[in-house]
C-alpha cells in the first residue's frame, strides 16, 4: 500500500524552531525514520513538506491519481485556518490521519479548533515526533483491517 506523508507551513524549520515546543529533531531525520519503519511494514511512503497552501492542495489532489492508500498529515497553522485544505481532503476522499508535535489543546486558544479533526480517521497531537511514528502504524492497520 501507499501512504503519504505531507507536512505544511514551518516544518522545515523542525530541529531549530521552538525546540521545546517541537523537539530537537529535524524533519529530515523524521521523515527517514519513517522511511525506515515504512520499509519494514511493507509500505511505501513519500514525504512532501510545503509552505504554501496550494502546494499542499495540489499534492492531496494528485495523491488520487497516484493511488495513495492513507495520507498523514500534520498541516502545521493551516488546521486552523483552511477550509481549502479540509475540502481538499474529503474531495479526494482518502482516509487521514491528523498529526501534531504539540497538544494544541494545552496552547493558545485559536490552535484548539482544527478544520480537519472531524472528517480525520484519527488524531494526534502532544507526542512529540513520535506521533508520526503512531500514525504510520495505525495507518497500516487501517490498511490490512
Ligand atoms: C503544529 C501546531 C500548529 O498550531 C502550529 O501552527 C504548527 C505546528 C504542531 O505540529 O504542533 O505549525 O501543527
Amino acid at each position: 500500500s501507499r501512504v503519504l506523508l505531507l507536512n505544511g507551513p514551518n516544518l522545515n524549520l523542525l530541529g531549530t524552531r521552538e525546540p521545546e515546543l517541537y523537539g530537537a529533531e529535524t524533519l529530515a531525520e523524521i521523515e527517514q525514520r519513517l522511511l525506515d519503519q515504512a520499509k519494514h511494514l511493507g509500505i511505501s511512503l513519500e514525504c512532501r513538506q510545503s509552505n504554501a497552501e496550494h502546494q499542499l492542495i495540489d499534492w492531496i489532489h494528485e495523491a488520487r491519481s497516484t493511488d495513495i492508500d492513507f495520507i498523514l498529515i500534520n498541516p502545521g497553522a493551516y488546521s486552523h485556518t483552511s477550509v481549502a485544505i479540509r475540502d481538499a481532503l474529503s474531495g479526494v476522499a482518502i482516509p487521514f490521519i491528523e498529526i501534531h508535535l504539540s497538544n494544541i489543546h494545552a496552547r493558545e486558544e485559536f490552535r484548539h479548533y482544527s478544520y480537519l479533526s472531524d472528517i480525520a480517521t484519527g488524531v494526534i497531537c502532544g507526542l512529540g515526533a513520535q506521533g508520526y511514528t503512531f500514525a504510520l502504524q495505525a495507518a497500516q492497520r487501517q490498511l490490512t483491517s
